[in-house]
């Protein structure tokens, strides 16, 4: 059973290493974690977030777009070839940091490539939520989470806000 780690759980802040050999294994993570991620009502999950240090994510943001036949996305590998100098603020959250959400802004178009699960290499040119959603699950394989991407006063206040609603949460019953 998958289980998703929520901050500040170490494994959250290391770099994914890449997957060398696509095996049954490796399609069976990515299975569970589309399972999880609908389960949690979130559109993308990175591997680091249940705890594998593999580069792998899937996506599902449900909205009609150019590569809904792709859907749910399951990269393996993913890598970025270019990012738009043009961005775009879009309000994020993440299931690592469950209750909070803040504006981020990242590129609005982004290139990139992966390989699937029965081992083709694909590249394709996305832009809006599905950007940003890539550039976020990408984040997590380097160890990276949202909040990070925030000016440091709103990083600050965000985590202070995190703990205190942890705290709460912490004695209460099960
Ligand atoms: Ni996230």
């Amino acid at each position: 059973m998958l289980k998703i780690l929520t901050a500040p759980h170490p494994l959250l802040r290391q770099k994914a290493q890449p997957v060398e050999h696509i095996t049954d294994d490796i399609r069976l993570i990515l299975d569970k974690m589309i399972d999880l991620m609908y389960q949690t009502d979130g559109i993308g999950l990175a591997a680091n977030q249940v705890g594998i240090l593999k580069r792998m994510v899937v996506i599902d943001i449900g909205a009609d777009c150019p590569y809904k036949d792709l859907y749910p996305l399951k990269m393996i590998n993913p890598s970025l070839e270019a990012i738009s100098d043009n961005t775009i603020i879009y309000e994020e959250g993440c299931l690592s940091v469950p209750g909070e959400r803040e504006k981020v802004k990242r590129s609005e178009m982004v290139s990139v490539s992966y390989t699937t699960p029965e081992g083709e290499l694909k590249k394709i040119e996305v832009s809006g939520l599905l950007a940003v959603c890539i550039q976020h699950e990408i984040d997590h394989l380097n160890g990276v989470l949202f909040v990070d991407r925030l000016s440091k006063l709103k990083q600050e206040l965000t985590w202070k806000h995190y703990e205190k609603q942890h705290k709460k949460t912490k004695g209460a019953p099960l």
